[in-house]
């Protein structure tokens, strides 16, 4: 039978994945303390309903970086998602584009920016980056593969570069180290097809990935080098991973055009504030001036009622669309939106708001 909700996709994905797949996507870091704190957060938070409302005519659109999108839901960055279907990215961001919504693709995707870019219609796709070390190799300037890496995003009609600044180092997932992880022969890092040296490849008692980002990836990144990103191109910056008012603050204050509260699923630092108890103070301390999102076990339509009553802009979501994508390709990652979409749709009715605007803090109680 065709799953009712996102819970169920996830029991029939496992059933699609390889061990390697399914632990990889599944994970959090440690104890995974902050991977199950994402969810059980939400139940904390009760809604009052108002009623008598007329709510015969809804609308769930908005407008994200000023631009209209259909729905106040993006497609989370992920790698790798060639490990759920063959069409991996391009799966998605066909779902995408049928669904009329922002899809972020990662750096570490198994698809490259052009095929990607080869599936939009207009303005629906953002690029999310992870800044590698600095290259002897060719490109010899400074930071060249960044540099080249935003350029591809830009000229292939990108609309935003997403900076995911919770990843220094990439957090420790036991069950990838036990699976030795690394991608199966023939699938590898297509934005870098080619930079030869640029693998993930099996570690002795460690996670390849984990031994990727050590080597290959740049923890010296500061605010300092937002300003020298967003000198790099024309697109706006969204900067992704933030959990504190102040660090939401110096983003404001370093140029970030939209904030994305997230934990990164609770993959990076385990006993990390999951992200709707942390959303309140960011969107105080952001005060308009840059736009907020939110990511996290966002399973629910009442999940997004509730961060944007907080103030959340739109959400993001992550694993669900991996379980789209392994049980039925694009139409079921066109199927997981849709579901959270209509969702969405009735909770509006049964709280009396007719548009996103009507989703006020008014609506919770913690
Ligand atoms: C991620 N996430 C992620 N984030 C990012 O900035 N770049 C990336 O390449 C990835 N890769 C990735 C792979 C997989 C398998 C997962 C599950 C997650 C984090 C992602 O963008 C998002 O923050 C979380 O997934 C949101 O939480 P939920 O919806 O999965 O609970
Ligand atoms: C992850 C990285 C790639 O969470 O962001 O696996």
């Amino acid at each position: 039978m065709k799953p009712l909700n996102l819970f169920e996709y996830e029991t029939q994905a496992k059933k699609h994945l390889s061990q390697m797949a399914w632990d990889y996507y599944v994970s959090g870091a440690g104890d995974e303390i902050t991977l199950r704190k994402n969810r059980t957060a939400f139940e904390d938070f009760q809604l009052r309903p108002r009623m008598l409302v007329d709510v015969s005519q809804r609308d769930l659109s908005t407008q994200i970086l000023g631009k209209s999108q259909e729905l106040p839901i993006l497609i989370a960055p992920m790698a790798f998602q060639c490990l759920a279907n063959p069409a991996g990215e391009i799966a998605t961001a066909k779902a995408a584009t049928e669904m009329g919504i922002i899809m972020v693709l990662s750096t570490m995707a198994t698809k490259s920016i052009e095929e990607v870019a080869a599936v939009k219609q207009a303005g629906n796709q953002w690029f999310q980056l992870y800044v590698h070390r600095d290259r002897v190799a060719t490109p010899s300037e400074y930071r060249g593969l960044t540099k080249s890496l935003v350029e591809r995003a830009y000229h292939n009609g990108f609309q935003a570069l997403c900076l995911t600044v919770d990843a220094p180092l990439i957090g420790r997932r036991e069950r990838d180290a036990r699976n030795q992880f690394v991608l199966p022969p023939g699938m590898g890092l297509a934005n870098f097809a080619t930079w030869n040296d640029l693998k993930i490849t099996q570690k002795a008692g460690e996670s390849g990935l984990f031994a990727y980002f050590a080597e290959q990836l740049d923890p010296g990144l500061t605010w300092a080098d937002v300003e020298w990103l967003r000198s790099l191109s024309p697109l706006p910056l969204v900067i992704k991973g933030i959990l504190r008012g102040d660090d939401a603050l110096r983003a404001v204050e370093h140029g970030a055009d939209g904030i994305i509260v997230s934990n990164h699923g609770g993959r990076q630092l385990d006993g990390a504030i999951a992200t709707i108890n942390a959303l309140g103070e960011i969107v105080t301390a952001a005060g308009g001036q840059a736009e907020v999102l939110m990511d996290g076990g966002i399973r629910r339509g009442t999940d997004i009622l509730k961060a944007l009553a907080l103030g959340a802009k739109a959400v993001l979501v992550g694993r669900p669309i991996l379980w789209g994508l392994a049980v039925a390709g694009s139409q079921g990652v066109q199927h997981i939106i849709e579901l959270l979409r209509d969702e969405l749709d009735l909770a509006m009715a049964l709280t009396g708001c007719t548009t996103l605007q009507d989703i006020h803090p008014s609506l919770i109680q913690s």
